[in-house]
């Protein structure tokens, strides 16, 4: 067991706070703000114990100049107030005299969010590559140490593991949570445990594949990716999404796990990615030369509402079409009733992945599983039963 929020004194003690606060953002609008309030538990939590609250967080990737326009956490810091009903005070810089002068000047209860922590990445990727001199510098900010970054656990960065190897630490209640949950996958999970995995590609999910056809009783493909390992099992795709330097890795698996991995049997096809685009049902085989295929439909919802149904534990990581159109988003709604149904009748529903929990909350499914993942890349790695730099740094209790 880690140690956690709840096992310091926080009362005047300036406690750093690690969220994952990287969120769309377009034009200075937050297009989904679920990573910040899946935060406020922890930081509410400080501010109640009045501790001296500094939040940092990356946001996007900073290798140029023009990076720092686009990736300033300024417009988080607005919501973050609104959502706690308090000021935030937003340093614009990642270190120096103004930072330091406005932490020293805090009050208990006060919060302040700093810049984006991969501002440092500009010169020498100082952040990202873990550089020891900042995790020792932002270390010397604060007198505690708490990481609720799950979605950034996944990397080794000078904000997570650097301060976390140098100041006493724990876990907030959002890496809790999130390690609970996928502890009922990753540890014995109650069986029959099926996962469905979508999104646009093969080559994001390998090593998450290689892990799975050992230890789940069966994986439904579906999303982008499917047409790679359609392709794999010699039909042609049309203009579908297709990573052809993965059709080997596809058969590999198709040939040492027939029984594992299920794939659809029909799917929506359009000539263009688009709603205003002619659409037909077609039997995987019929895929014309001009046409993609964007959702599933009628045969495979038959097909995997079987092994889904009779499935004790599910996890869900990527869109099952492109759901962002609505006349590709079936797939991904269908899913989201069956399991929010099953949940209701105790079956453990775990859902991963930004645009998958993007979706899901969009069609209003927010409170309807076990668990929704803020996690991508992190929630991946887990399935695919490695361990997390982020978390295995932090102390046990
Ligand atoms: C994520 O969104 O997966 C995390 O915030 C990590 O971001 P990254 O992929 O840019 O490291």
């Amino acid at each position: 067991m880690k140690k956690t929020i709840r096992d310091y004194d926080l009362e005047g003690k300036k406690v750093i706070i690690r969220v994952d606060f990287n969120v769309p953002i377009k034009d200075g609008i937050i297009k989904d703000d679920n990573r910040i309030v899946e935060s406020l538990r922890t930081i509410n939590y400080a501010i109640e114990h009045r501790a001296k609250v500094i939040l940092m967080s990356h946001l996007g990737r900073v290798k140029e100049e023009a990076d720092l326009v686009k990736n300033n956490l300024e417009p988080v810091s607005r919501r973050l107030a609104e959502l706690i009903n308090k000021e935030v005070i937003f340093v614009n810089a990642t270190r120096g005299e103004e930072l330091e002068s406005a932490i020293n000047n805090l009050q208990n209860g006060d919060v302040l969010l700093m810049q984006n922590t991969r501002f440092e990445d500009l010169e020498g990727k100082k952040e990202s590559k873990n550089d020891p001199e900042l995790g020792k510098y932002w270390a010397s900010l604060g007198d505690i140490y708490i990481n609720d970054a799950f979605g950034t656990a996944h990397r080794a960065h000078a904000s997570n593991v650097g301060i976390a190897s140098i100041l006493p630490n724990g876990v907030g209640f959002l890496i809790e949570e999130e390690l609970e949950a996928f502890d009922k996958v990753t540890n014995n999970p109650v069986r029959p445990y099926t996962v469905i995995l979508g999104g646009s590609k093969v080559s994001d999910k390998i090593e998450v594949i290689k892990h799975l056809v050992e230890t789940a009783d069966h994986i439904l493909i579906g999303g982008g990716m499917m047409f790679t390992f359609l392709k794999a099992q010699g039909y042609e795709v049309g203009k579908s999404l297709l990573e052809e330097e993965f059709i080997g890795f596809c058969k590999e698996m198709l040939e040492k796990y027939p029984e594992k991995i299920i794939l659809p049997l029909d799917c929506v096809c359009g000539k263009e990615l688009s709603n205003d685009t002619n659409i037909r049902a077609c039997q995987v085989s019929d895929i014309h030369e001009d046409e993609m295929g964007l959702d599933l439909s009628m045969l495979t919802f038959n097909l995997f509402g079987k092994y889904i149904e009779e499935s004790k534990t599910i996890v869900w990581n990527g869109p099952l079409g492109a759901f962002e159109y609505e006349k590709f988003a079936d797939g991904t709604k269908v899913l989201c009733k069956v399991l929010a149904e099953l949940t209701k009748n105790g079956v453990t529903t775990i859902i991963g992945g930004g645009d998958t929990a993007a979706a899901a909350i969009e069609f209003g499914y927010k409170e309807s599983f076990t668990h929704i993942s803020t996690g991508g890349g992190a929630s991946l790695e887990l399935l695919a039963g490695k361990e997390l730099p982020g978390i295995a740094i932090m102390m046990e209790s």
